[in-house]
């Protein structure tokens, strides 16, 4: 097949570790085939789907079935998130076991109600998934200090997009991060804290990095571009767990990327048709909206701002993802991620964003009528065409295939082996030698 890549450039396709394909379940927002089309035409060359559909992926029948579905009808490849919560600890082995790319923890309420376990819940999972190496997607909020927040403004009758930020504060993140941070640390088991919105959680993300814990985070499109004056302008439909904070956020998000405490950008995919984004009591608006076609855009965007450098956007998208998740290349092994998984772009080509154009089934999202500079032209995975000319290669549908983490297995920890704890709790030496001697 000849092709002339005259005038463009040829990138690694994004990798995206937070999506939302909603099969089996949802199937009326997205499935493997409208979300992986997606995918192709953003330039994304793997994702990893969540695990928050009916049924969840807490068991090894669930996954099996997913895993089906998947192999199917998906156009990209992908990795399947297995539900980490109170009564899955005990399927943990036969979710490794069925190939789960990690785990997803629900600290708090979102989309689907998964229950969020108690902290000794959860320091019993992450005891349980430790071992195996795989890592535990955060969804960082706090359920206790979101209900009673929701509850009082209901009360007293607010129901406008705001009183959705009003209810979901930065500390509910904040305290979120640190608390499974700790109980990372304490466990060893391998942590990656989703969609960062605030500034805030940057201290304790970059703490725990800064005393070992391995730990790693991402952030989205729409907490490093939107603020909180853009819930006038496009409605509920900008309802997002968590919600888009004020626009002070967002510098320090950009400079947490540059500086590597933020590791990549993920989007969130979490697609609802206009039906359920559309509506007075914004409490009643389902949370989430379509981003896996539009992330790179957005992002090459701000490339040709300036604001970023090509190569910045490739190490955020896809090279640290890959590290992350052990899909990195190594010797020996030929990874996914890096076998002629391309997007091959059109860095000048200037276009506006439409929601009607768009593949995902739920054709609404906050980013409609927003004016972008670049756009993915074709979408190879494993060297196949899978996006061409700005056309889905139909007969691509059901060549995405399962990704495989190759990571080295952790050291084994004891309870809190961690020596730079035991530092900062030392006495200094001079003060033990005064109470020594009586001085
Ligand atoms: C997600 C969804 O709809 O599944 N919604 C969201 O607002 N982000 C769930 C989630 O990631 O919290
Ligand atoms: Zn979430
Ligand atoms: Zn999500």
């Amino acid at each position: 097949e000849q092709l002339d890549a005259t005038g463009l450039h040829v990138l690694p396709g994004a990798i995206d570790v937070h999506v939302h394909f909603r099969e089996p379940g949802y199937t009326h927002k997205e499935d493997f085939g409208t979300g992986t089309a997606a995918a192709a035409f953003g330039g994304v060359t793997t994702v990893f789907d969540m695990p928050n559909v009916i049924p969840a992926t807490g068991t090894a029948e669930a996954l099996a079935a997913k895993h089906r579905l998947a192999s199917e009808k998906a156009y990209v490849d992908y990795g399947l998130y297995g539900l980490l919560g109170e009564d899955t600890i005990a399927h943990v082995p036969d979710l490794v076991a069925g190939g789960v790319i990690g785990f997803k923890l629900y600290m708090g309420n979102t989309f689907g109600n998964i229950p969020s376990p108690t902290t000794g819940g959860m320091l019993e999972a992450f005891e349980v998934v430790a071992p195996t190496g795989k890592r535990v997607s955060l969804h960082a909020e706090t359920a206790s200090i979101m209900a009673r927040r929701e509850a009082r403004l209901r009360a007293a009758g607010r129901k406008d997009p705001l009183a959705h930020l009003a209810a979901r504060p930065a500390v509910v993140a904040v305290e979120a991060v640190a608390r499974a941070a700790i109980l990372s640390e304490w466990t060893g088991c391998r942590i990656h804290v989703l969609h960062i919105s605030s500034a805030e959680e940057l201290r304790p993300l970059a703490e725990a990095k800064a005393r070992g814990v391995d730990i790693t985070g991402e952030t989205c499109p729409q907490y490093l571009l939107l603020g909180a004056e853009d819930y006038g302008r496009i409605g509920p439909v900008i309802r997002v767990n968590p919600p888009v904070r004020e626009a002070r956020n967002q510098a320090p998000l950009w400079a947490a990327l540059a500086s590597g405490v933020v590791d990549m950008i993920a989007t969130d995919h979490a697609p609802h048709i206009p039906d359920e984004k559309v509506r007075d009591d914004i409490f009643t608006v389902d949370c989430g909206f379509p981003g896996v076609e539009t992330q790179m855009p957005l992002m090459l965007t701000e490339v040709a701002a300036g604001r970023m450098s090509i190569s910045d956007y490739v190490r955020w998208s896809a090279v640290n993802p890959a590290k992350c998740w052990g899909l990195y290349p190594r010797k020996g092994h030929l990874q996914p991620g890096a076998d002629a998984d391309i997007a091959i772009v059109d860095l000048a080509r200037r276009w506006t964003i439409d929601d009607a154009k768009l593949q995902s089934r739920a054709k609404i999202t906050p980013w409609h009528g927003r004016g972008v500079t670049g756009l993915p032209v074709h979408t190879l995975v494993r060297g196949r065409f899978v996006m061409k000319d700005r056309a889905l290669v139909e007969s691509a549908r059901g060549t995405g295939r399962s990704v495989h983490t190759i990571q080295e297995m952790p050291a084994p920890r004891v309870a809190n082996p961690d020596s730079t704890m035991t530092e900062i709790v030392r006495i200094p030496a001079a003060s033990r030698g005064d109470a020594a001697t009586g001085a």
